[in-house]
């Protein structure tokens, strides 16, 4: 038997249906699972208010984490894979997340296989930039990278996943808009890399464990995402200082703040995605040799190569 325990935070239950799925696929006869739900020391609320969802800005591209309550395993036990599923916040890793990434049990993760699982919107990749370094502080063995993301249209999910965040509904609304978040079908379709797992657990012993889930699709680069991201990653963090700043949480000058930055945030999302696909298409000559070499590190380490189509 080999043993994997398997982290996640999730607010909704989407992740954690995305994480279930996933396990699903491993082999009973092989593995035994340990799934911990991680639980910061004070709750995060579901649906959000608008004031408190923009107020988890800073902290989440700063990483000033929240304190968790401590996990159930044992951080010195024999673990033969760690699968570490987590969400984005703000282009960063989920708060609760890095609070377990910033805690003593981290420590589990040291020179221990890992695959990440994430299920977000659709911006994931200076989230998943973070996750890697965080890993390499951690001495982990990054061998996969599963990513899924919303099929809704862009324009379609600004409106969608905002309801469902404030409101807490996700169905379908006013015809027009498709249910917000990851598909079933997709998130069914998890179950493929549990089974490549259990078909590759051989390999988990080695050491620098390679990636085991190449072949199956793990992840998709949407291309036009690439720029808008690297933009973001430039002005949050300038945002973030100044709501800081500010002030302490609760502010009025820090609630200010954050109030341009929503207002910056909706004008960056309307203007400055088609603004960096017009920019991109003008400098491609100078910056294309760049953008491919990040590209391909967003694509390690499991590729984006999807499986061959069933000829049967
Ligand atoms: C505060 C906050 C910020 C978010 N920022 C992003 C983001 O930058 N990129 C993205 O693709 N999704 C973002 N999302 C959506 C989440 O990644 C995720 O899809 C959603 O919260 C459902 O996850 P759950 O499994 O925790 O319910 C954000 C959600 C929250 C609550």
């Amino acid at each position: 038997m080999q043993r994997v325990l398997a982290i996640y935070f999730s607010q909704t239950g989407q992740l954690g249906c995305a994480l279930d799925s996933m396990i699903g696929g491993l082999d009973p006869e092989q593995f035994e699972v340990h799934v911990e739900s991680i639980q910061p020391k004070t709750a995060y609320p579901f649906p959000w208010s608008l004031g408190e969802f923009v107020g988890v800005f800073p902290e989440s591209v700063l990483g000033i984490a929240p304190e968790i309550e401590t996990p159930s395993f044992d951080p010195d036990g024999d673990w033969d894979l760690v699968i570490l599923a987590y969400t984005v916040w703000y282009l960063a890793p989920s708060l609760p997340i890095q609070g377990f990434l910033q805690s003593e049990s981290a420590r589990v993760l040291r020179d221990r296989p890992v695959v990440s699982l994430v299920a977000c919107r659709n911006m994931w990749h200076t989230a998943s930039e973070k996750m890697k370094r965080e890993l390499d502080r951690l001495e982990a063995q990054l061998s996969d990278n599963v990513v899924v993301t919303d099929e809704g249209p862009t324009w379609a999910t600004f409106v969608s996943t905002p309801r469902w965040m404030f409101t807490g509904k996700r169905d379908r609304f006013l015809r027009v808009f498709p249910p917000a978040g990851v598909s079933e079908s997709t998130i069914e379709g998890l179950s493929r890399f549990g089974e490549a797992l259990s078909a590759r657990s051989d390999e988990l012993t080695k050491r620098p464990v390679g990636p085991l889930l190449t072949g199956l699709g793990a992840v998709e680069i949407e291309e036009r995402f690439v720029v808008p991201e690297l933009i973001a990653l430039v002005s949050f963090p300038f945002w973030a200082k100044l709501a800081v700043l500010s002030g302490p949480p609760g502010s009025i000058l820090r609630a200010f703040t954050l109030t341009l930055f929503a207002v910056y945030l909706i004008f960056a999302i309307l203007i400055l995605i088609p603004v960096s696909i017009i920019l991109r298409l003008l400098l491609y000559p100078f910056v294309a040799g760049p953008l491919r070499a990040y590209i391909e590190r967003l694509r390690s380490p499991s590729g984006t190569a999807a499986p061959e189509p069933d000829h049967h």
